[in-house]
């Protein structure tokens, strides 16, 4: 098979040639490798993977991180579920993110295998924090590059978070309130280096990110609204219809999605797999 790339309308591309199932050359994932740091997330179709082939997968990109709060596949604690039953009216991710911010060295990338997907509807969308930094002004870029942000997990995960206010997404699926509570805030530059592909990305998200150092959250609103508006402009997203076979791998630290939830009376199950990742450092001005 000849690996090959299409790349897709605002980010993204599909990798093109490659079955996950086999062990895969080293040329083919040095391919991948540049793939993945060129456009932020990669997708691949058609592809039959057991649950013991996407953990290897995963591993050979880095440690795996095992999620705190979502429920574990049982037999595969390594792998969580992204799941929703057809009674249920909440999603998983139906909210502008990107996965593990909250942490000191956040998340490098989340490896998503549709598992069960509904007849219609559950589409992701990706978002470009490459492309929404670059098309900031200079005078905005000057003024966040010299910025950091608090982000948290507490108003998502903790006790009376989001998920289990005025909602069903709690249940078995989300649980661990204890250790939300116990994880410290954390900071991370508003502009950071990505430490894969060297390039500038913005690094906030409507999700974690409470408001940006030495600001409160209510200072910080306005400029983290306009920067969340900003970041959604439809030349920077691309909406991934799943298939079965589908994997969709994002870069945390260069995009965000958001899941759709425009299914219901039908059962979606995804199996997600987080790689561990790095601190991350400013970028210098230009
Ligand atoms: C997530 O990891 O945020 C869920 C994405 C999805 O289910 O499409």
């Amino acid at each position: 098979m000849t690996v090959g790339i299409h790349r897709l309308p605002g980010v993204g591309a599909e990798v093109l040639g490659v079955d996950l199932a086999q062990d895969l050359p080293d040329r083919e994932f040095e391919f991948m490798r540049a793939a993945f740091a060129e456009h932020g997330v990669i997708f691949f179709r058609d592809q039959q993977i057991s649950e013991a082939q996407h953990i290897a997968f995963a591993q050979r990109w880095a440690p795996i991180n095992i999620n705190r709060f979502f429920a574990a596949h049982p037999d595969h604690p390594e792998i969580a579920l992204v799941s929703k039953e057809r009674d249920q009216t909440s999603n998983i991710g139906g909210g502008w993110h990107t996965d593990h911010s909250y942490d000191r060295k956040p998340a490098l990338g989340s490896i998503l295998v549709a598992r069960e997907l509904p007849p219609e509807g559950g589409n992701t969308l990706f978002a470009s924090m490459y492309a929404a930094y670059e098309a900031l002004s200079d005078e905005l870029k000057d003024q966040l590059g010299g910025l950091n942000a608090v982000h948290s997990v507490r108003h998502v995960f903790g006790e009376g978070g989001a998920y289990y206010v005025d909602n069903d997404a709690g249940g078995d699926r989300i649980g661990n309130t204890a250790a939300a509570e116990k994880l410290p805030d954390v900071i991370h530059p508003v502009i950071i280096t990505h430490p894969l592909s060297g390039r500038k990305a913005l690094y906030v998200n409507p999700a974690f990110t409470i408001r940006f150092e030495g600001w409160t959250a209510e200072e910080s609103q306005p400029l983290l609204h306009q920067l969340y508006a900003h970041c959604i402009r439809p030349e920077f997203v691309h909406e991934f219809v799943w298939r079965p076979g589908s994997i969709a791998f994002w870069d945390n630290r260069a995009t965000w999605h958001f899941a759709r939830n425009d299914y219901h009376g039908h059962r979606r199950e995804m199996h997600r797999i987080t790689l561990g990742g790095e601190p991350l450092s400013g970028a210098p001005p230009t």
